[in-house]
C-alpha cells in the first residue's frame, strides 16, 4: 500500500512538473514555479505517509489530520487535471482535423488554474455537506416487525470519530436524533476511525451522546474501524492480525448510555417482544475472535414466529436474511461512497450501497452515515441519520 501510494506520488509529480514546465512564462519564473509547487506537493504528500507510519499518538493525529485534508485537495486537483487536459486534447485533435492553426488552445495556465480553482471550491462544498446532518426517512408497515402500534426506529452509522473531528457535527446529530421522538435508536458501527486515542476527549463525545433519547434504550454494534490499527490517507493496510479492540472502547460505549452486541441478541418486551440482534464485524471481528458467529449461531435461541432487526456494521449476507427469518436488517459502512465517484464505484461493487430494498422477505436499509472516513468531506452524497416509521 506504502509502495502504491508512493508511485501515484511521484506520476502525480511528473504531471504536475510536465505542466508547470509548459506555462507561458519566462524560464527563470517557470523554474520557480515548478520548484515552488514541485516542494509543496511533496510536503503535503509526506503527510498521510508519516501518519501511517508513525506509532498511534499525538504526532501520527496531526500527521493523519493534516493528510486527510491533502487527500480531497490532491483527488480533485488531479481528477479536474485529467478531465481538463481531456478537453484540449479533443478541441487540438478538432483544430488538427479541420487544419486550423494553434496549438493546445489554452495551454498549461489553464490546467494549472482551473483545477486549483475546482479543487478548492470542491473542497470547501464538499465539507459544508459532509458537516450537514440530513434526515431521511422510510416507511414499513408495522406488522413486518411483529407490532400492534406504530413505532419510529432512528438509525444512524459511521460517526467515524478521529483526527478530523469536532463535536459539532455530534451535537447537531443528536438533535436531529432527538427532534424524532424515537422508540428505538440503533447505531450501526464504526464509532472511531481506528483509533480510540485520536478521540482526544471521549468524554466529551461521550457526554454528547448521553443526550440521544429513546424510548426503549440505544443499542450499538462494532464496524470495522472500531479496532485501532495504521492508517494511510484514511485507508487500512496493515492486515487483521495488527487490528486490536482498544481497551477503554467498551467503557467508552457504555459512558455513551448505548447497550454494545457482540453477536447478541435481546428482545424488548415494550416493542411485543421484537428481538435485536446485534453482529461482530465481518472482517475485524476484535477481542481475539477470528470470525463472527454465523445467522444460523446468532438466531439459533430464536423462534420462527419472532420479529427480526438485525443490527449488523456490513450488509452482508443479505441473500440469507429471509431463510433465517430476518425481517429488517439495518446497516451502515459504505457510506455511500462518500466521495465522488465512489458513489459510482460502490454502486456497481456492492449488492446495496444505499437506502432500502427488499431482499426476498426481508428488508435491508444502509445508511450512508453521519460522519466521514479520510477527507473530511462529501461529494454526490449526503450526512445522514435514518428514520424508520412502523405504520
Ligand atoms: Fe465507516
Amino acid at each position: 500500500m506504502i509502495a502504491i501510494y508512493m508511485a501515484i506520488v511521484i506520476v502525480a509529480m511528473v504531471i504536475l512538473g510536465s505542466v508547470t514546465k509548459n506555462l507561458q512564462l519566462k524560464k527563470s519564473s517557470r523554474d520557480m514555479i515548478t520548484f515552488i509547487s514541485l516542494f509543496a506537493f511533496f510536503v503535503m504528500a509526506m503527510f498521510p505517509l508519516i501518519g501511517a507510519v508513525v506509532h498511534d499518538g499525538p504526532v501520527c493525529w496531526f500527521f493523519q489530520k493534516w493528510g486527510n485534508i491533502f487527500m480531497g485537495l490532491f483527488m480533485f486537483f488531479f481528477m479536474t487535471l485529467a478531465a481538463v487536459a481531456i478537453i484540449e486534447l479533443i478541441i487540438w485533435t478538432v483544430r488538427r482535423a479541420s487544419k486550423k492553426k494553434g496549438g493546445v488552445p489554452h495551454g498549461a495556465a489553464a490546467m494549472l488554474i482551473i483545477p486549483l480553482i475546482v479543487t478548492v471550491a470542491v473542497n470547501l462544498a464538499g465539507s459544508q455537506t459532509a458537516h450537514d446532518v440530513k434526515v431521511t426517512n422510510y416507511s414499513i408497515e408495522k406488522e413486518k416487525l411483529g407490532l400492534t402500534e406504530p413505532a419510529r426506529i432512528v438509525l444512524f452509522a459511521d460517526t467515524h470519530i478521529g483526527v478530523n473531528s469536532t463535536p459539532k457535527i455530534y451535537e447537531d446529530m443528536v438533535d436531529r436524533i432527538n427532534e424524532q421522538d424515537a422508540d428505538l435508536v440503533v447505531v450501526a458501527g464504526d464509532l472511531v476511525t481506528s483509533s480510540f486515542g485520536a478521540m482526544r476527549d471521549p468524554e466529551t463525545y461521550a457526554s454528547i451522546m448521553r443526550g440521544i433519547e429513546s424510548k426503549y434504550g440505544v443499542y450499538a454494534v462494532y464496524g470495522n474501524h472500531d479496532v485501532d490499527e495504521p492508517l494511510l490517507g484514511g485507508f487500512t493496510y496493515a492486515g487483521k492480525e495488527n487490528a486490536k479492540r482498544n481497551p477503554a472502547m467498551e467503557g467508552w460505549v457504555s459512558d455513551c448510555g448505548w447497550k454494545l452486541l457482540t453477536d447478541d441478541v435481546m428482545r424488548i418486551p415494550e416493542l411485543n417482544g421484537l428481538v435485536i440482534a446485534g453482529r461482530r464485524d465481518e472482517s475485524r471481528p476484535g477481542e481475539g475472535f477470528d470470525e463472527r458467529a454465523p445467522l444460523s449461531d446468532l438466531l439459533k435461541e430464536t423462534d420462527p414466529d419472532d420479529s427480526i432487526l438485525l443490527l449488523q456494521h456490513e450488509h452482508s449476507d443479505l441473500y440469507e436474511l429471509d431463510e433465517y427469518g430476518v425481517d429488517l436488517s439495518v446497516s451502515g459502512h459504505t457510506h455511500d461512497g462518500q466521495i465522488f465517484p465512489g458513489n459510482i464505484i460502490t454502486k456497481i461493487l456492492t449488492e446495496q450501497s444505499y437506502g432500502m430494498e427488499n431482499w426476498g422477505d426481508a428488508i435491508a436499509v444502509v445508511t450512508s452515515g453521519v460522519g466521514y472516513y479520510g477527507p473530511p468531506i462529501r461529494v454526490c452524497t449526503i450526512s445522514e441519520i435514518v428514520v424508520i416509521d412502523l405504520i
